[in-house]
């Protein structure tokens, strides 16, 4: 079966793919994080930067990742930045690439049961770490509900003026 980022047939839990975790600066402290929680869960990441709280350029952490996800290597990502707002922007301009920001256990449900997201993009100065890890909880626990839902994902991928 194909394994680029069409749609939610990779999301089960016997996906042995990584997921891949990446962010800018903003995002550094709540990312070591998510890697933390992940890994207490027994979850495999890829961690793609940065490594410290230097000021770097989230666009570059953003297509690693999306890169990643597009081609197949893994099966979900997470990216971190300030608000998440830069990060999901550059990840959504990859074919394929379904980034929400979610800041509430509800929004990254319906990230994934409606959107058939497959990145998630956090707030490292909008929510702590508690919530952080709803959100987390909820994103990597719901499947997608596929039908209606299906065809409108597929209108995301059409041809753009
Ligand atoms: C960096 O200061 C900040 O702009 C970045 O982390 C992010 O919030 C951008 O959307």
């Amino acid at each position: 079966m194909n394994a680029t980022a069409t749609g939610g047939e990779h999301m089960g839990a016997e996906d042995a793919r990584p997921i891949a975790v990446a962010s800018d600066h903003g995002g550094f402290d709540l990312k070591s994080h998510v890697l933390a929680y992940l890994a207490d869960q027994g979850l495999e990441a890829a961690d793609l930067g940065t490594r410290s709280r230097e000021s770097v350029d989230y666009p570059f952490f953003a297509a690693q990742v999306a890169r990643g996800v597009q081609a197949g290597t893994y099966r979900l990502g997470i990216l971190v930045c300030g608000t998440g707002l830069g990060m999901s922007m550059m990840a959504n301009r990859y074919r394929g690439v379904r980034a929400a920001v979610c800041s509430s256990a509800y929004t990254a449900r319906m990230a994934r049961e409606h959107n058939d997201a497959n990145v998630l993009c956090l707030g490292g100065r909008v929510i702590g770490t508690g919530q952080a890890e709803d959100i987390l909880r909820a994103f990597l626990d719901q499947p997608f509900a596929g039908g209606r839902h299906a065809r409108r994902i597929a209108c995301l991928d059409e041809d753009l003026p």
